[in-house]
């Protein structure tokens, strides 16, 4: 089975041996590889929708792997002690945050959880350094045009209330391969969007003024890159 690079690159930081829990696993392709590949011990597929649930389930047995499948939203239908990593992506950061939110024993520090949002990715960090989520590394990864980040996060850390504009940039995003083209084209976009909004008749001073702040600690980090 050849997964798309973004899939592939949340595969290599799956532990070897892992017990995993893909939450959203749709069709199923990073549990099924990964037990095809005899990577990992074991593998649980949940899903909020019936259809993709069965679309796993299809792929699991044309595959001939064992893949233990859950109809539920979130981590509602896995026990912690089924699992040691859990891997969530392909949503945005807030599905993500609330997927959390709603399974706290993640907070304990026992999971690996390697979360992949598709937007929100400021506000996920925010959330995660609020509920004491310790962020360990950061790997990016490119599929077409787009750039991914993949988080791979642990409980237990101590908690911290930082603003947005703090979160735009985290230490372990600064040391992963290809930061600094990552970080040029957030500057793009943030700029963009600051240009935008200054543009604007009815100027929102506030949006505008935490919008600056943003765009300014992606030149610093790019600047301290250099
Ligand atoms: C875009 S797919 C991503 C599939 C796969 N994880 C990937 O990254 O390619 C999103 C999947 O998440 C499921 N989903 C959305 N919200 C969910 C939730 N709260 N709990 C569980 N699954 C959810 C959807 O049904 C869908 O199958």
């Amino acid at each position: 089975m050849v997964l798309t690079p973004r899939l592939a690159c949340i595969a290599s930081l799956v532990p070897q041996g892992a017990r995993l829990a893909d939450i959203g696993t749709d069709h199923g392709k990073l549990p099924v590889s990964l037990l095809l590949a005899g990577r990992i011990a074991a593998a649980i597929g949940s899903d909020i929708g019936e259809g993709p649930l069965a679309h796993a389930a299809r792929n699991a047995a044309e595959h001939g792997v064992s893949l233990s499948l859950r109809l539920a939203a979130g981590l509602d239908a896995v026990g912690p002690e089924e699992c040691d990593t859990v891997s969530i992506a392909g949503m945005g950061g807030q599905t993500i945050a609330e997927i959390l939110a709603a399974a706290p024993w993640c907070e304990r520090g026992q999971h690996l959880l390697l979360l992949q949002p598709m937007t929100m990715v400021y506000e996920l960090r925010q959330w995660l350094w609020a509920h004491g989520y310790a962020i360990a590394r950061e790997t990016l990864c490119r599929e077409d045009r787009r750039q991914y980040v993949v988080l791979s996060v642990r409980g237990g850390a101590e908690k911290a209330e930082l603003p947005l504009w703090r979160c735009v940039v985290s230490p372990a995003l600064l040391q992963a391969d290809g930061a600094k083209d990552y970080l040029r084209a957030l500057f793009v976009k943030e700029k963009r969007a600051l240009d935008g909004m200054e543009r604007a008749s009815a100027i929102d001073k506030a949006r505008v003024g935490a919008q600056r702040r943003l765009v300014s600690e992606i030149q610093q980090a790019l600047e301290g890159l250099q």
